[in-house]
């Protein structure tokens, strides 16, 4: 277990290889089964996963990836968590700042994130971050029916997720 800490001292990195275990052991305890075992199959292609370290112990970490559609680059978010004992010190939000300022300087401007639907803690977080929920039909209205199409069939979406969307200024 990780001692209880007040105010940890965040630092953000690039994941590699070595973090798959933390990644898994924060994954156990933050989704159910099923995401865990996804989880595992997909850390095997190295996708894109920051880390949040506090005293050397991986503390949270946020998988993304980005899409290519119409030669536009669109940011996808994907995995998100942090260990139970370190929740609420603000780990989450240093993740998502450091990703938006990564799609940022990668010139992207369209960023979306899988949520499943109830998970309203991560709505709130979220919403903090600029994100709004987008629902198909809106999807449509902006993105046109095909690349909707195509964007969803790369999101991967289980019937139960939803997505959440932010334009990047
Ligand atoms: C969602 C999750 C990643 C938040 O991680 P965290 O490091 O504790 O989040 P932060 O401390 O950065 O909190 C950021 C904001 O999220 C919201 N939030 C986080 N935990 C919350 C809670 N228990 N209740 C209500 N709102 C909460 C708040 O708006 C918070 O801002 P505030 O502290 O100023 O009120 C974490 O609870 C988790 O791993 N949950 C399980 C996995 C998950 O749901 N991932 C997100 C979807 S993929």
């Amino acid at each position: 277990m990780h001692e209880n800490i007040h105010a940890p001292v965040i630092s953000i990195r690039l994941g590699n290889k070595e973090d798959r275990k933390s990644i898994l052991d924060i994954c156990r305890l933050s989704f159910r089964r099923v995401y865990t075992f996804i989880a595992a199959q997909n850390l095997k292609s190295n996708p894109h996963t920051i880390i949040a370290e506090v005293d050397g112990k991986v503390a949270g970490f946020l998988v993304s990836k980005t899409i290519l559609l119409k030669n536009q680059k669109l940011g996808y978010i994907f995995w998100l968590a942090t260990h139970p004992d370190y929740r609420r010190h603000g780990i989450a939000l240093r993740l998502m700042s450091s990703i938006i300022d990564e799609f940022r300087t990668d010139g992207i401007r369209n960023v979306f994130i899988a949520v499943e639907r109830g998970n309203k803690i991560g709505e709130d977080l979220f919403s903090k971050c600029g994100f709004y929920r987008m629902s198909r039909k809106d999807f449509r209205k902006r993105f046109g029916i095909w690349s909707a199409w195509i964007l969803y069939s790369r999101f991967l979406l289980a019937p139960h997720e939803m997505i959440f969307y932010n334009y990047l200024k």
